[in-house]
């Protein structure tokens, strides 16, 4: 019989074979090097060999890698997914004790309480200690199969950490996105000009969602467990026990979880997490109140939807006061006037706020914030926060003397009238020379969803347009480099990267440039559909607007938007200077799908390590972008290795082979002519 400590080691060699098969066949994306991997494996076909009963026909001993389909299949759940009634107070909390307390014989039955994790909830189900299938609620009796995409959820065990594992277990629990990586991601999508995830909760589930594993696994979710499904041979009297089974097979738990407890305790536990409901790196919304023991649970019952002995406690969304430091306004890239709020910092759902939008003029009038008020401040569930209302009794005399806020009718930046338009609740700078519109359209013709001009951020933006050596974003392609050398600060290489990198821009697709443009309405999403549908600028130009409303997910306020952008001899003016700076002005899908020369055709390209300027995907983009292919492996077929900081073997295995290696200086240059650079 092996002993414990083999059979822990075999257990450590399976967990670890599993993910470094899924990382290398599902991700392409390997942690160790080929032989590294190779002698895992043989180190736990030894073991297997010498110990019998410790293998299995689901050893990855005795499979080749067959990546799994990753597309939703339905799935019935083998026990259904309940939901939980509510409490929203402690008398309706204690109405529910009493029930409890009423259908037991037990008057002081003992009760745990757990953090309610605002997730979305999945299923997992083990069998013989093996991960099979991870599944969605769904509606409860069918799900969706997301097992690719939970398997590179890190705290998901492919097997779980136990020498005798049950037939069966069937464990639910709630998978999260953590509030630190969530702020991270949006400022990732908002920098990339994608919408914003509204809330962890939306993020998390359009991440399960993902069809791609690839994309799962880049996003940190996390996962805990807190119930149980079908199970066979395993016995557990009380949920306590369970959580304490879970733990040690190596399942997450939340460490916030108590048990033991009476009413009293109960109470306690949720005035506590009330006060601390932003500690844990996850969002609640309340707190998960269970009858423990399983006997109990069973004479207990449920309804059709819910288990009579567990109750939800759900904390009201939170809200703050904070002083309104004053009411602004600024100008956007079209120009539309968007008041917002200037608080005194508050912190409010989990982070502190400083500005609130406050939307539109109407939008002030109605709630009567006043510069000097004390405000209602809320943070939901969505992360952008809300100025609720002034608390008008804290009103200070002054402020009641001086009246409801004015929306201003001239432009703080230019002085401009500024206009509402019949029927739209925005109003308008009536200059379309605004220095701030400038700004802000400069800003974002540049960005990284536009034109992705490296080195053209807001600060070079406002320096430029301050110099007066650009006044419209067409102007950047008309930059003069003696003038640039002369500032300060600005020598050769800055220059020269920033005029490489505006040249580079050139090149970017139609969708992209549409985006760039700053028309009112048309975000990233608009903009594909219109080089989609018409192929090319001139096409975009030509369409009427009925032609332009009748694509599927645009409609009239769109096109009419689009139609008079073109129509304004101005705007056209600065889209010809454009077209004469030799941008491309169509989508590339004639002449091929890249978006620049596909120098880069017939070349096997290997990434290791890390480069500075670019990310592991964006690196490979690039690479494909330009018609090239990016394997994990180096092979006798690999064209060059491109070794960033701590390469690791990879670019011994290409010494070995005769592989060209190149830094990331050379994979730059490789990029750009399609060359090695010697
Ligand atoms: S127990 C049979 N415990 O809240 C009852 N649920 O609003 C199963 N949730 O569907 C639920 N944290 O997805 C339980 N500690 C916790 C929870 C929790 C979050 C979710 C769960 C449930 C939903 C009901």
């Amino acid at each position: 019989m092996a002993d414990a400590a083999t059979r822990k080691r075999a257990a450590e060699l399976r967990d670890e074979i599993e993910h470094h098969r899924y990382r290398y066949y599902i991700l392409d994306d390997p942690e160790v090097s080929d032989a590294e991997f190779d002698r895992l494996v043989r180190e736990l076909q030894r073991l297997e060999a010498t110990h019998p009963e410790l293998d299995h026909p689901d050893s990855p001993t005795k499979s080749v890698g067959a990546p799994p389909d990753p597309a939703f299949t339905a799935v019935e759940h083998r026990r259904r997914m309940l939901s939980l009634d509510n409490a929203f107070d402690t008398s309706e909390l204690d109405a529910w004790f009493d029930r409890v307390e009423k259908g037991l014989d037990d008057s002081e039955p003992s009760y745990a309480c757990e953090l309610k994790v605002d997730g979305v909830a999945i299923s997992l189900a083990y069998v013989d200690g093996w991960l099979e299938r991870a599944v969605t609620r769904g509606d409860g009796r069918t799900g969706e199969d997301i097992t690719a995409g939970a398997r590179t959820i890190d705290p998901i065990p492919g097997v779980l950490n136990l020498d005798r594992p049950p037939a069966l277990l069937e464990v639910r629990g709630e998978v999260f996105l953590p509030v630190s990586a969530f702020e991270e991601m949006n400022a990732a999508r908002e920098a990339l000009g994608e919408e914003r995830f509204a809330n962890p909760r939306n993020a998390t589930s359009g991440t399960l969602r993902q069809k791609d594993p690839r994309i799962t696994a880049q996003r940190p979710l996390s996962m805990v467990c807190h119930g149980m499904g079908a199970i066979e041979g395993l016995e557990v009297a009380s949920h306590a026990e369970f959580l304490s089974f879970l733990a040690a097979a190596g399942l997450p738990v939340a460490p916030e979880t108590r048990t033991g407890l009476d009413r009293g305790r109960v109470r306690e536990y949720i005035r506590y997490w009330q006060a601390h409901r932003h500690d844990p790196d996850y969002e609640i919304d309340g707190v998960v109140v269970k009858v423990e023991s399983h006997a109990h649970q069973r004479q207990l019952g449920a309804t059709s939807s819910a288990p009579r002995w567990a109750i939800a406690y759900k904390y009201p969304p939170e809200e703050k006061e904070t002083r309104l430091l004053d009411v602004r306004v600024n100008i956007g890239r079209t120009g539309a006037a968007n008041p917002y709020a200037v608080l005194e910092p508050v912190f409010v759902g989990g982070s502190t706020v400083t500005y609130a939008t406050l939307h539109n003029q109407d939008q002030v009038r109605l709630k009567d914030v006043r510069p000097g008020d004390v405000v209602m401040v809320r943070k939901a569930g969505d992360v952008i926060p809300q100025v609720i209302g002034a608390v008008t009794a804290k009103r200070p005399p002054e402020v009641w003397r001086a009246g409801p806020w004015r929306f201003p009718d001239t432009c703080p930046f230019c002085g401009s009238p500024i206009e509402r338009l019949e029927g739209e609740a925005a109003s308008y700078c009536t200059n379309l020379d605004c220095p701030n519109r400038r700004l802000e359209a400069l800003d974002h013709f540049a960005s990284r969803g536009a034109l992705d001009i490296e080195g053209l951020g807001y600060e070079t933006a406002k320096l430029l347009l301050d110099l007066g050596m650009v006044e419209q974003f067409a102007d950047i392609f008309y930059l003069d480099r003696d003038a640039l050398l002369a500032l300060q600060g600005w020598g050769q290489k800055k220059t020269d990267n920033l005029l490489a990198a505006i040249e580079a821009a050139k090149g970017q697709p139609l969708e992209r440039l549409l985006f760039a443009l700053g028309i009112p309405h048309v975000g990233g999403t608009v903009a594909r559909l219109l080089a989609r549908h018409f192929g090319t600028l001139n096409a975009v130009r030509a369409a009427t607007q009925e032609e332009i409303a009748a694509i599927d997910g645009v409609g009239p306020v769109i096109a009419q938007a689009v139609r008079q952008f073109f129509d304004n001899p101005r705007t056209a003016q600065q889209v010809d200077r454009l077209v004469a700076a030799g941008v491309r002005t169509d989508t590339g899908a004639t002449s091929g799908r890249w978006s620049v020369e596909p120098v880069l055709e017939g070349w096997t390209v290997v990434l290791t390590g890390s480069l500075s300027r670019f990310t592991r995907d964006e690196a490979k983009q690039a690479v494909e972008d330009r018609a090239g292919k990016v394997t994990a492996s180096v092979s006798g077929n690999t064209s060059v290795v491109v070794a960033g900081d701590n390469p690791g073997s990879k670019t011994d295995k290409a010494k070995e082979l005769g592989v060209p290696v190149v830094d990331e200086e050379g994979f730059v240059e490789l990029l750009r002519t399609g060359e090695l650079s010697d």
